[in-house]
């Protein structure tokens, strides 16, 4: 498959493999080890952030601000893909994403929406991995590329961005379910979102933003962004 095609043209989002798993598990293994816990297995740190209130959360994100390599791991990871959709030289967010959706209601969710809308330039793509396999139904959803444009185009049409048409979306698509060594990658006009997250334990993921260095930056520049050079 073409994934820059499929990105552009297609249905605007890629589930693919890892190209380095080992890598991955490196950046696992580093993340566990920056929140200073006890626990060395992802399961057992995730059944333990589940139990955790916002306060002992807080104290392992400042943990985590230690953490400064996560996006180049992320990256190298993934690098085969990356080149494939921007070459080698990229403008790569600074620091990925590490992200914990804590299961039941009233917690941390992403309401639906595009990653264009922080700023990032049409140009840039989203990748996400989870660090253990996703086993519900519950979690994120991805809006296909027609669908996405044709809401945001209608909410234009009105004057809106990201307005209550799309802040109300019924999704009745399934979450994609993704397995430990599965990347999704995503064009940013995907709408997506969470569903409530039902599941027993903490989901943890990553994510990280980059786009070619031929291509132009908008908003979001080298506050946001470093160049990267993949080998
Ligand atoms: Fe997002």
């Amino acid at each position: 498959m073409n994934i820059l095609n499929e990105l552009v043209n297609g249905s605007g989002y890629v589930v693919t493999k890892i190209n380095d798993l080992k890598k991955f598990n490196e950046l696992r293994r580093v993340l566990i080890k920056k929140m200073n816990f006890k626990e060395k297995d992802i399961l057992s740190v995730r059944k333990k952030i589940s139990n955790m209130n916002n306060a002992q959360i807080n104290r392992m994100m400042i943990n985590l601000l230690s953490l400064n390599t996560a996006s180049e791991m992320m990256i190298e990871s993934c690098k085969n893909i990356v080149k494939e959709v921007s070459g080698k030289k990229i403008f790569l967010q600074r620091r990925a994403n590490t992200i914990f959706n804590l299961p039941g209601k009233n917690q941390r969710r992403q309401w639906p929406h595009y990653e264009l809308m922080s700023g990032i330039s049409p140009y840039s793509f989203v990748l996400w991995a989870p660090f253990h396999d996703l086993e519900d139904d519950d979690g994120v959803f991805y809006y296909k590329n027609q669908d996405s444009i044709k809401m945001i185009k209608s909410e234009e049409k009105k004057g809106l961005v990201n307005g209550p048409q799309i802040l109300k979306l019924k999704n009745k698509l399934k979450p994609t379910k993704l397995k430990y060594g599965d990347v999704i990658i995503f064009n940013p006009f995907i709408l997506h979102g969470n569903k409530d997250f039902n599941s027993n334990f903490t989901r943890i993921a990553c994510s990280v933003r980059f786009q070619s260095t031929l291509m132009p930056i908008m908003q979001k520049n080298s506050d946001f962004f470093k160049f990267y050079k993949i080998n």
